[in-house]
């Protein structure tokens, strides 16, 4: 196959890079602004591509830009996108929604409708657990997880951009019979490529093992923790953190569903949860630093638990983690920010 991966200069795309590029002979040609990728990453994947006798192009471009988007497209004949390429900084979202609803929702309408144009049978959809919103506890069971049919009623303006995408999507898959998708629901993703080659080199990271990690460091003097009063054995928010590889690797099973199967949405996570204390405690263990931590108040819209029901993808995909261990999350975050 020839492989579109937009955003593939980012942390999650170019982990699914590494991996086909190591694992499989397709095609892969990337497309990403460089808006909050790097061509470093770009450098890196380029030299595995030779390692591996595999073809891997690079195109500097703006999603925005659809004549050229239309021209790529009709130019390549890919057969599969996977579309990581958006904004991702939640409190930006709220502040600047037109951004998000722009480079999410309708950059992303123009690639769904230059792949109908053009015979791409395949698309890969970065969705979010943010789809969720702010779970109500008296209508899903937040201790088991969230499932794909639970209620979707995001909270901002990110949460909503993806939701929208799920649904051009989901009509568009309705309306053109050779279009198929999947959206994966990512939950929090972290660590890095365990060979230690490409990892998460994002700016001004908000995402808690990364900053962890920055603490121990010392990039940053201290850390904080946003509430330690809610209802959870130890009062600070449990979330399902997810291993970037685990996370590239459901990706590749999803490639391979969509052979013979209807589209459809899928959480990735591991089903289970870590509070704030547990992820800072192993982040301390891993590195061998106490380094400071301060209780702050809680911040708006952070719900108690968020943790993923995965039994969807674990029944009908051959996806099988592999690093579902907060140490190994840890350690590999940690290897990478002391690379950096
Ligand atoms: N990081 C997480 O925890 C998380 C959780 C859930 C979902 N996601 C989704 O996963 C995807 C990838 O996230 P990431 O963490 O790798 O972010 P990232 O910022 O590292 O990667 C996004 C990539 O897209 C590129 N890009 C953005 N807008 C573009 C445009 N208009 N044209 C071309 N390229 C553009 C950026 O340069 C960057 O390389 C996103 O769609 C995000 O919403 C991420």
């Amino acid at each position: 196959m020839h492989i579109l991966v937009t955003g593939g200069a980012g942390y999650i795309g170019s982990h699914i890079v590494k991996l086909l590029l190591e694992n499989s002979n397709h095609k892969i040609t990337i497309l990403d602004n460089l808006v909050t990728g790097f061509q470093a990453t770009i450098d890196t994947l380029t030299v595995i591509a030779k390692e591996n006798n595999v073809t891997l192009n690079f195109m500097e471009e703006d999603l925005s830009d659809f004549s050229k988007i239309e021209n790529i497209m009709h130019e390549n004949q890919f057969d599969a996108i996977i579309h990581f390429a958006a904004s991702l900084v939640v409190p930006e979202s709220v502040e600047n929604p037109l951004k998000y609803y722009l480079n999410n929702t309708a950059n992303t309408a123009n690639l769904i409708k230059c792949a109908t144009e053009n015979g791409v049978k395949k698309f890969i959809f970065s969705s979010t657990a943010a789809t969720y919103g702010e779970p109500d506890a008296t209508v899903v069971n937040l201790e088991t997880g969230l499932k794909e049919s639970d209620p979707t009623d995001p909270i901002n303006p990110y949460g909503m951009s993806k939701l929208m995408s799920e649904r051009v999507l989901k009509d568009t898959a309705f309306a053109y019979d050779d279009f198929k998708y999947a959206a994966l629901r990512y939950f929090n993703v972290a660590g890095s490529d365990p060979d230690g080659r490409i990892g998460q080199s994002t700016k001004n990271a908000t995402l808690l093992i990364k900053v962890a990690a920055e603490t121990a460091i010392g990039k940053r003097e201290k850390m904080y923790i946003f509430g330690d009063d809610y209802p959870t054995h130890d009062g600070t928010g449990i979330r399902d953190y997810i291993h970037v590889v685990d996370l590239a690797q459901a990706h590749i099973e999803a490639l391979e569903y969509l052979e013979d199967h209807d589209s459809d949405v899928f959480n990735v996570g591991y089903s289970r949860g870590f509070s704030v204390k547990e992820v800072i405690d192993t982040m301390k263990k891993v590195s061998g630093i106490d380094f400071t931590v301060e209780i702050k108040e809680r911040r708006a819209g952070d719900p108690a638990i968020l943790i993923s029901d995965n039994t969807k993808i674990k029944n009908t995909m051959h996806w099988q983690p592999r690093y579902d261990d907060l140490e190994v999350i840890c350690k590999t975050t940690l290897e990478w920010e002391k690379k950096i």
